[in-house]
């Protein structure tokens, strides 16, 4: 029989040294210390910490071995890795999933004291176990507040006969007649998300599908379904339902797309607004001539860059709208990106509300930073003309810390250029084209990017400026670039392997580009 590595989580030394080539490794993006990281799973803030279970192999910085990892944090922005928290086995892995309080015990898995946390993920059952070549859906409890779990004994509670019935996402429902548990998952070949009901989190009865909709380029995986107050009938709420796919994506490869609907108990019903079929969805409504050849389709992206993959919201999560993370990788390349002994991370969280616009309900995202300490500015300027010609120098990108910059720029009636990780010969350089409308970042020559022929790439976003400001809020961290605008409704995130050494930052703007303010922050 070959060697089970799923058998030696107990002989794991946590403690290894970090890795070579330490100027890759996040400061802000939470990586695992020395494995593998795929989707985040299981996110629930309970008894004051944030929780972020993960998709790991622990034995490795390729995929495979699935388990759970985990790692917990207080503010969504210091992470702290925790011994792997569910292992795959013998036959089966341990696939995306979610995790519940069941306050009420109504499992039974715990007790009325000691109620437990619910994991909800999916096994993927391979030879020998008897139903190798399925996926279906499994529970594990904590009754220790997250920090170990016991696998439920009568596992799998949702079996569909199927090889692509995965990543279930559970919420808890309210409803007049008793509140319930709502799961939400996808067949990933037929591209539907699948939803289902249940009272004990152990049976489940089916209620209704939805899809293929919208992005139908590649499988359906990881769906999240949740509530957020509607910004246009103040006390009621709409329904967002993410659906990430792989390939298909708006920048190629994996990517997330989402719909705003009702969710009546059974079925959710996407917002006329929401749909590819009823017309423009995109934020800014018509896409321009020829726009679709740079991939600015018209579907709701929550993310126009390579890197923003299983993107789902954290259960209980305290404040405003919901929290999101996902995965900073891209299936493409994901297997190859050039760290060691770790591989990939998370996006920073983003706190999602739904905004009118007049093309319909929308996702706005603004990304989690850590509190503001004194001392931290590194740069402020307002009323800046712009030289053509002539670059404005920002602040030198921080080798210890990561950094934000907020700038506003009238750019006038030509191209801005914004270069950043600059080493002289590379950066990533991000584009506004006033003309087109269209932001973009381009990092074919930002750095390392020979180690996979689908990396080099340039993402596209449209943006159009109803003030004729452009409004950028980016957070520089030492592997990537993550650009929100448009107050949110516009987010581009990518990987970027800068060169080694101080990297600088300037902004360049044809005749009447007026800066006319930018503030620079180092986090950390
Ligand atoms: C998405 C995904 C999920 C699956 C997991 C396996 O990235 O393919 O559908 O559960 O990764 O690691």
């Amino acid at each position: 029989m070959p060697h089970n590595p799923c058998a030696d989580l107990d002989t794991l030394d946590l403690t290894r040294v970090r890795a070579a080539a330490p100027e890759r490794r996040p400061v802000l993006h939470y990586t695992a210390e020395k494995s593998w990281l795929n989707d985040p799973n299981g996110l629930i803030f309970h008894h004051g910490l944030y929780h972020l279970y993960y998709q790991n192999n622990p034995f490795g910085n390729v995929w495979g071995n699935m388990s759970w990892g985990h790692a917990t944090s207080v503010d969504l922005v210091h992470w702290e890795e925790h011994p792997v928290a569910i292992p795959c086995e013998e036959g089966e892995a341990i696939f995306s999933g979610s995790a519940v309080f069941d306050a009420r015990n109504t499992s039974g898995l715990g007790t009325e004291e000691q109620p437990p946390l619910v994991a909800v993920y999916t096994s993927a059952y391979a030879a020998p176990h008897p139903l190798a070549g399925r996926q279906a859906q499994s529970l594990a409890y904590s009754l220790d507040g997250g920090f170990t779990w016991t696998k439920f004994a009568g596992n799998p509670v949702l079996d569909r006969a199927s090889s692509d019935f995965r990543d279930p996402k559970v919420i808890r429902c309210q409803d007049p007649a008793g509140d319930f548990w709502l799961l939400v998952a996808v067949e990933a070949q037929e591209k539907k998300v699948v939803l289902y009901r249940s009272e004990n989190l152990r049976d489940w009865g089916f209620l209704s599908d939805f899809g293929p909709a919208n992005a139908i380029g590649g499988v359906w995986e990881c769906p999240d379904l949740f509530p957020l107050p509607d910004p246009e009938r103040p006390g009621r709420e709409k329904w967002v339902l993410i659906v990430n796919l792989n390939p298909g994506g708006v920048a190629g490869g994996s990517g997330g797309q989402y719909f705003v609907g009702d969710f009546d108990g059974t079925r959710f019903t996407p917002d006329a607004g929401s749909l590819l079929s009823d017309g423009p969805v995109d934020a800014d409504g018509p896409v321009p001539p020829g726009a679709e050849d740079r991939g600015l389709a018209n579907c709701l992206w929550l993310d126009h860059g390579r890197d923003c993959y299983a993107t789902v919201s954290f259960d209980s999560a305290p404040g405003e709208g919901r929290v999101l993370l996902g995965w900073m990788s891209n299936w493409d390349y994901a297997g190859q990106t050039p760290t060691d002994p770790w591989r990939s991370g998370m996006t920073l969280a983003r706190r999602a509300t739904l905004v009118a616009t007049p093309h319909g309900l929308r996702l706005a995202q603004h990304p989690v930073l850590p509190e503001p300490r004194d001392g931290r500015r590194l740069q402020e300027a307002a009323g800046i003309p712009l030289e053509p010609g002539a670059p404005f120098a920002l602040a030198p990108f921080p080798e210890d810390a990561a950094q934000r910059i907020r700038l506003a720029v009238r750019p006038g009636a030509e191209t801005l250029t914004l270069r950043l990780f600059d080493d002289g010969e590379r950066a990533a350089v991000v584009r506004y084209s006033p003309e087109e409308g269209v932001l973009s970042l381009d990092r074919r020559r930002s750095g390392d990017v020979a180690f996979h022929e689908k990396f080099a790439s340039v993402e596209h976003a449209r943006l159009t400026l109803p003030d004729g400001v452009l409004r950028l809020d980016i957070v520089l961290d030492r592997g990537s670039v993550e650009i929100f605008s448009r107050d949110g409704l516009v987010v581009l995130t990518d990987l970027v392997f800068r060169g080694a050494g101080q990297v600088e930052a300037s902004l360049e703007g044809g005749a009447g580009a007026v800066l006319e303010s930018l503030e620079v922050d180092r986090l950390s």
